[in-house]
C-alpha cells in the first residue's frame, strides 16, 4: 500500500470512528435519558403540591386556579396532579408519591379509609405540613381543612325542598361516588334536615360518578325505576346539569323540583331559565386561594384553627335575576 493509500484509510477510518461515537452518544442519551418529572427552579421558596380529585373536572380547576393566583403571588411553586378519572387508589399513591418527592406542603381532597389517615401520618412526621381541601378527613393528622361544611350545605338542600313544595315528595339522589366523604356528609346532611317533616321521602340514591353523562344516566334510571320520584337532588358539581338532561330525554313534561350543587356556569344558566329550582353553592376558587394562604403560613408556624370553612348558601332564580341581589363571585 502506498503512502497516499495509506493516508486515505486512515482518514476515513478516523471519519467512521468519529462519526459511531457521535452516534452512540446522541442514540444513547434518547435510550436513556429519563425526562424530569418536573424542573422546580431553585428561585421558589417553596413547593406545594395540589392533589384534585379528577385532573379536568370544571370544579377542581377552579380550586386550581384560585391556588395557582396565590402561589404566583407568594413566589411559591404550585404543582396540580390528579388522577385522570376520580379514584381512590390513584389519589392515594399520588399523596404517597408527594410525600416521598419532599415536597414543602401537600394540599389534597380527603379520602376515605385508613389509607389516607396514615400517608397523612407520615406526611406530618416527616415535616410536611397537609391541608385538606374541598372534603375533610377531621380524625386525620391533617393541619387545617378548607373548605365547605359539607353536612350543612346538605342541610340546605333539604331546607329548601322543605320551604318550596307541598304535600308528600319522592326524592331521588344522585350522588357524585358513593366512596366520597363529602357526599355522604351532605347526604347526612339532608336527611338530617328533612326529619323535621314526614312528607319528604328519600327513595334511592344512584352514583354519577362525578361525570355529567352519569348523572344523565342516574337521572334517568331513577325515574324508570320509581315513576313517583318528584324530586331529583344532585350532590356534586356537575350532577345538577346531568339531571337536566335526563329528565329532557325520559320525562319532558313532567314537574320534578332539582337541586343541583356549585355555582358553575352552566349550572346557573340552568337555575335563571328555571329547569334548575335551587343550587347549593360552593367557592372553589376561594378554597384553592386561602389553601395555599394557610400553606404557606404553615411554613413558619402551626395553626391554631382547624378548620377553615368557606361560605355556602341556596341560590334560587330570583337571585340570579332580580336585580341588586345577583350572584356576586
Ligand atoms: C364536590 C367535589 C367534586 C365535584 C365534582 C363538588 O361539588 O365538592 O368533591 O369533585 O363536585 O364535580
Amino acid at each position: 500500500m502506498n503512502t497516499n493509500s495509506k493516508l486515505l484509510l486512515y482518514t476515513f477510518c478516523s471519519v467512521f470512528f468519529l462519526i459511531s461515537v457521535v452516534g452512540m452518544f446522541i442514540y444513547g442519551y434518547k435510550a436513556f435519558y429519563i425526562e424530569p418529572e418536573q424542573v422546580v427552579s431553585k428561585s421558589y421558596p417553596y413547593h406545594f403540591a395540589l392533589i384534585a380529585e379528577e385532573t379536568d373536572n370544571d370544579y377542581w380547576r377552579l380550586i386550581e386556579k384560585g391556588a395557582k393566583q396565590t402561589a404566583q403571588e407568594n413566589g411559591v411553586y404550585l404543582e396540580y396532579v390528579a388522577p385522570k378519572k376520580a379514584d381512590n387508589s390513584k389519589l392515594l399513591k399520588l399523596l404517597d408519591r408527594m410525600i416521598s418527592a419532599k415536597v414543602d406542603g401537600i394540599i389534597t381532597q380527603g379520602i376515605e379509609g385508613q389509607r389516607f389517615i396514615e400517608l397523612v401520618h407520615k406526611g406530618i412526621e416527616r415535616g410536611i405540613p397537609i391541608i385538606t381541601v374541598d372534603t375533610d378527613v377531621e380524625n386525620s393528622e391533617r393541619d387545617v381543612y378548607v373548605g365547605t361544611n359539607n353536612f350543612f350545605a346538605g342541610e340546605l338542600t333539604g331546607k329548601t325542598i322543605i320551604e318550596n313544595t307541598k304535600g308528600p315528595q319522592y326524592v331521588g339522589i344522585v350522588t357524585g361516588r358513593f366512596d366520597a366523604i363529602n357526599q355522604q356528609e351532605r347526604i347526612a346532611g339532608f336527611k338530617h334536615a328533612i326529619e323535621s317533616t314526614d312528607r319528604i321521602h328519600i327513595i334511592d340514591s344512584k352514583e354519577s360518578n362525578i361525570t355529567e353523562i352519569g348523572a344523565t344516566q342516574a337521572a334517568y334510571s331513577l325515574l324508570k325505576q320509581y315513576p313517583k320520584i318528584n324530586v331529583l337532588i344532585g350532590t356534586s358539581a356537575l350532577d345538577g346539569i346531568g339531571i337536566v338532561d335526563g329528565i329532557k330525554e325520559y320525562l319532558p313534561n313532567k314537574d320534578i323540583y332539582i337541586t343541583a350543587f356549585d355555582v358553575l356556569p352552566e349550572t346557573l344558566d340552568l337555575v335563571r331559565k328555571g329547569l334548575i329550582d335551587a343550587t347549593i353553592a360552593q367557592y372553589p376558587k376561594e378554597m384553592g386561594a386561602k389553601s395555599v394562604e394557610i400553606m404557606v403560613g404553615l411554613q413558619t408556624k402551626k395553626l391554631l384553627d382547624q378548620q377553615k370553612y368557606i361560605g355556602t348558601k341556596i341560590i334560587q332564580k330570583h337571585d340570579l335575576v332580580d336585580p341588586p341581589g345577583g350572584v356576586k363571585r
